[in-house]
């Protein structure tokens, strides 16, 4: 039986005659399918994975940022067959407008920066983290919602901002134990085949479009992404051109086939290059079939893996120089990574480097009696105002209990006030960790 049918909802009456007395049904007590409760403990992770994520971005430079959960719908409306598109939970307010859950921060933030236009200099940096929600089919580290790193900088046309950005997540696994032996990034400009279909004199327009297809290479049969390219009218020559090059494993193949003049080798030279200089040549690798799979990126793109192939993209990013014209602003250079809060949890697993994180309190304050209480109360509100944290035990309870709770807290030192020391102005303390005791007048504690 389900919860809802169990014999306990004591539901007996019929539908026409309700008994008067009928006890509530009880509910579903799980969250919604694919979303996530956070009890202390999960969110004790949560906070330590968020301040590295924070750490990280004040190392960088960045400003923090944020935008509404519910966004207009039209931010998300792009016809480029994307996935992220079907799925979208979208629905109309009761103000009859279209509104959708991010799926994504991106177009939030092109937004603001719209939004914000001359009134801000440029280069903006700028990181947030936020929840995003997606209908996804789930599977290991991909859920309904997730939270998100992004970094973005804007105002930058050089790829010295994706190396910059690049080196900032490596920055992140390093604090966090992984390593480049655990960690890669596949690396490649979406140049590159921009530059295949310049050659077959393929509209523009028809990019994103190519780029979604591509993206679905390693997830449906070669059959059907033909098939998919065909649809989008490309020539059966234009399909074999476009599937060698995305083969291709090394810069200097690449080089081979599209000659060293253009922007996409240039672009991964110069990026490769200054990856030696910030340190992080040894994480990076180039891989032509890296696309990415939203419509808006248009030069290096890159995504995060694990080297042992069991998890899905660790993180992903690049550069998306158009997408405020799309939303009918000035185009400003632009480029950024979005990194979820799952995959990295399930490779910290997998590698033994999730952290031991124990609740902290400083002190547990408990009086003897209860008519003690104000006293202990008032021992509390002393320490908090020197900034330190305290548990206050709000009921009269056995001292076997308090050193209980104190253990559970994991609490540094125990305060007791009883009536003989409390009235010469003193409180006893113990020192959880050594079993250490004394007492001490109240306005010397530290
Ligand atoms: P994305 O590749 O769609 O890019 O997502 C970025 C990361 O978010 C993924 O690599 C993964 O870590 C996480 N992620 C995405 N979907 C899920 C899911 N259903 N469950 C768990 N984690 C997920 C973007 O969203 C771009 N807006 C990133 C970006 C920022 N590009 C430029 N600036």
């Amino acid at each position: 039986t389900t919860p809802n049918d169990s014999p306990r909802s004591g539901r007996s009456g019929s539908l026409s005659s309700p008994p008067v007395h009928d006890s509530p049904q009880r509910i579903d007590v799980n969250p919604p399918k694919g979303t996530r409760d956070f009890p202390p403990e999960e969110m004790r992770l949560r906070n330590w994975l968020f301040d590295n994520f924070r750490e990280v971005s004040r190392m960088f430079g960045f400003e923090e940022v944020d935008f509404p959960v519910l966004e207009s719908e039209a931010l998300y409306i792009r016809k480029a067959g994307e996935e992220i598109r079907d799925q979208l939970y979208c629905f109309e307010d009761r103000g009859n407008r279209r509104v959708a859950l991010r799926p994504e921060l991106t177009p939030s933030l092109a937004r603001l920066v719209m939004q914000k236009g001359k009134s801000v200099s440029l280069p903006l940096k700028w990181f947030a983290v936020g929840q995003c929600w997606r209908y996804e089919r789930m599977t290991r580290g991909r859920r309904r919602e997730h939270y998100q790193w992004n970094m973005d900088i804007i105002g930058v046309p050089g790829v010295t901002a994706e190396a910059e950005l690049i080196s900032s997540i490596v920055t992140l696994f390093k604090r966090m134990g992984i390593t480049s032996s655990d960690v890669g990034f596949k690396v490649s400009s979406r140049k590159v085949l921009q530059e295949v279909l310049m050659c077959y004199a393929i509209p523009e327009n028809l990019f994103g479009k190519v780029c979604i297809i591509i993206d679905k290479m390693e997830k449906i049969p070669m059959d059907e992404i033909k098939k998919e390219l065909k649809a989008a009218e490309l020539s059966e020559e234009a399909i074999e051109e476009l599937l060698q090059v995305l083969s291709v494993k090394s810069l200097a193949q690449l080089e081979e086939k599209l000659g060293a003049a253009g922007e996409a080798i240039g672009d991964l030279k110069e990026l490769f290059s200054l990856a030696e200089k910030f340190g992080f040549s040894e994480w990076i690798q180039f891989d032509a079939a890296v696309v990415r799979g939203l419509a808006y990126y248009t030069g290096i793109v890159f995504e995060g893996f694990d080297r042992e192939g069991k998890l899905r993209a660790i993180c992903g990013g690049g550069r998306y120089d158009q997408l405020l014209s799309t939303f009918g602003g000035d185009n400003v250079p632009a480029c950024g990574f979005g990194f979820g809060d799952a995959v990295i949890i399930e490779l910290l697993k997998e590698k033994g480097l999730l952290p031991e994180l124990s609740p902290l309190v400083e002190n547990i304050v408990c009086s003897l009696d209860h008519t003690l209480q104000g006293a202990a109360a008032a021992v509390a509100t002393i320490l908090r105002e020197k900034g330190q944290s305290v548990d206050l035990v709000l009921e009269n309870k056995p001292l076997k209990w308090v050193f209980k709770r104190a253990a559970r807290i994991n609490a540094r030192r125990l305060i007791l006030v009883g009536s003989s020391e409390w009235q010469k102005g003193m409180v006893g303390v113990k020192i959880l960790s050594t079993g250490e005791q004394y007492e001490i007048k109240v306005d010397e504690l530290k």
